[in-house]
């Protein structure tokens, strides 16, 4: 079956959502006293409650019926048995290994898998035993305190996201710093307070060809050669992430300072690989390992469970159900934990570089909404900013909330205020409130009839917005990895209800081929006329206001 339209579980859905629409989760509510505990899985390191979405156990038979049609429980021992399900590149997707969740005798390109991860596990175990102990020196002799990180999308957003969201966990040997911005401003102000005798850069890149980590680590090169005088400073001072050696080695890397990473591992599922070494850097090998045992912990889960009760597979089909079915267009993720404040902006890669696509695996146009847009903030803020839309726009967009039972920094009062204000928001996105309530409230609060009259229309909230709580017992490594695990394989079966090839990312190739042309023209005096008038129009503004001021 090539078109997902076709199948019967499809239609089904199409037809259940017709009748749903014209549900309130309210009623559900009342109709079923039971609802949450039919609709939450409890894992060991968090809780998911979906009750707060437009759904019935019949919705959810169906939508289990559209798992089991599309073959979710196929592919994915596909990709765990190292499987090309990466079919545009032909390449294995293999994240899962690196946290030691596959066989042993996977062998792609001659090489059996898990042997390379241990290897490479073992050789950053020593180096950030070196780096932090003090053992690994500059070019002065002096102790490395700082860590650069020069990298950009799932070079960066990962590791920083972590490093960030971890931040309670590390012991402050190093200072870890993050660069990914071309923007010159960027790496600038990072380097202007350091020490370049006591610096670390890891040029992170599975490529090392991407334009933007180049420019940044060249710029690094130069800052340091100009301080020590010496281009031998450079292979005390650098190491790469790469599987691409000869690059590295040519820009003055020595090949003893390179980090494996390999074809099966996609940039944006690259954080339990060496990618993640600033993290490791930060708060010591063993707490890496906990983050992969955390990620682990999920594999087992999402390999294990029926699919009407495992977490990654739910929030997959809330998401298509949400958003090909009731028609959300986009999706926002709300952390209430300042720990996590990172934590949209990583979703963003690696939901919509995963999925945002409009091709089938098999090259044909799909003719169905796919995966919705992906945005967000931390709760709090967000609550003091787009809630308003989020309660009473036209569109309903389904959220995310993310929280902690305890604090990993209790400040009296503040975890209580926090949490009311999750709990409160859910709430009032799903039961909103009505006309005759608002009057009635208004009244009750000695408020006069015109005045009645004239506000009771704004203060009514529709309610009836989707939502699921996410809930861990403690934010650790462990439960950060199992978190992230948990939306990684939600996007993989995305992938697989919806037909994407989830693995590839050509839609950010036309615009960076598109700037190296356009990088040549400003840097000559020749611009191309074939340009649009608007491009054609900008460029000249550009150029002539540039020569203005030199
Ligand atoms: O933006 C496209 C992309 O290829 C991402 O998928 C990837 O994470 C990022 O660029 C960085 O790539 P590299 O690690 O090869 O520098």
């Amino acid at each position: 079956m090539n078109n997902r339209t076709s199948l019967n579980s499809w239609q089904a859905l199409v037809e259940h959502a017709k009748a749903m629409k014209s549900q309130h989760m309210n009623d559900l509510f009342a109709q079923d006293q039971q609802r949450f505990d039919k609709f939450s899985i409890e894992l060991p390191s968090l809780l998911l409650d979906y009750s707060k979405n437009l759904l019935t156990e019949e919705t959810l038979n169906k939508l289990v019926a559209l798992a089991q049609e599309t073959e979710v429980t196929h592919w994915r021992e596909k990709m765990f048995a190292g499987e090309r399900i990466n079919s545009t590149e032909n390449r294995a997707v293999l994240h899962t290994a690196l946290r030691g969740s596959t066989a042993d005798d996977i062998v792609i390109n001659g090489d059996n898998v898990n042997e390379q991860v241990q290897a490479t596990l073992n050789k950053m175990q020593s180096f950030c035993h070196e780096v932090r102990a003090g053992h690994r020196q500059g070019y002065t002799g002096k102790r490395i305190t700082d860590v650069v990180n020069i990298g950009v999308g799932g070079s960066n957003l990962g590791p920083q996201m972590v490093t960030e969201a971890l931040k309670q966990f590390s012991d402050d040997s190093l200072k870890i710093h993050y660069v990914s911005n071309i923007d010159g401003t960027q790496i600038a102000e990072v380097l202007r307070p350091l020490n370049p005798e006591k610096v670390l850069f890891i040029v992170s890149s599975k490529t090392f060809t991407t334009t933007e980590t180049m420019l940044n680590a060249n710029t690094a090169r130069k800052w340091l050669v100009s301080a020590a005088f010496d281009q031998h400073a450079v292979a005390k001072h650098f190491v790469a992430v790469s599987a691409n050696k000869t690059n590295a080695i040519d820009f003055g890397i020595a090949a003893d300072n390179i980090f494996d990473m390999w074809d099966w591992v996609g940039g944006r599922f690259s954080l339990w690989s060496a990618i993640g070494l600033p993290i490791a850097l930060d708060m010591g090998f063993d707490k890496f390992l906990a983050i992969l045992q955390g990620a682990k912990e999920m594999d087992q889960h999402f390999l294990a469970a029926p699919l009407s009760e495992n977490a990654p597979v739910i929030l997959a089909l809330l998401s298509v159900w949400n958003c090909t079915f009731l028609g959300a267009q986009s999706q926002a993720i709300l952390p209430y934990d300042q720990a996590l404040h990172k934590f949209s902006a990583y979703m963003q890669q690696a939901e919509m570089e995963s999925n945002g696509k409009s091709v089938s695996w098999q090259g044909e146009a799909i003719n169905y909404a796919t995966v919705p847009s992906i945005w967000g903030e931390l709760g709090i803020n967000g609550q003091h900013a787009f809630y308003q839309y989020l309660h009473q726009s036209n569109n309903v967009v389904p959220a995310d909330f993310i929280g902690s039972v305890e604090s990993v920094t209790p400040v009296k009062g503040h975890h209580e205020t926090l949490m009311a204000n999750f709990f409160a928001q859910t709430q009032a996105l799903m039961s909103g409130v009505n006309e005759s309530q608002v009057r009635a409230d208004l009244k009750a609060k000695g408020r006069n009839d015109d005045y009645i009259n004239k506000v009771a229309v704004h203060k009514v909230h529709q309610g009836n917005r989707p939502s699921n709580s996410i809930l861990m017992k403690r934010l650790s490594p462990h439960a950060l990895g199992s978190l992230i695990a948990l939306y990684e394989h939600k996007i993989f079966v995305q992938g697989i209800l919806l037909q994407i090839c989830s693995f590839d990312q050509w839609g950010v190739e036309l615009g960076k081929g598109l700037a190296n042309t356009i990088q040549a023209e400003l840097a000559s005096n020749e611009i191309n006329s074939q340009h649009d008038s608007s491009t054609l129009g900008l460029l000249n503004f550009f150029k002539a206001e540039q020569q203005k001021v030199t």
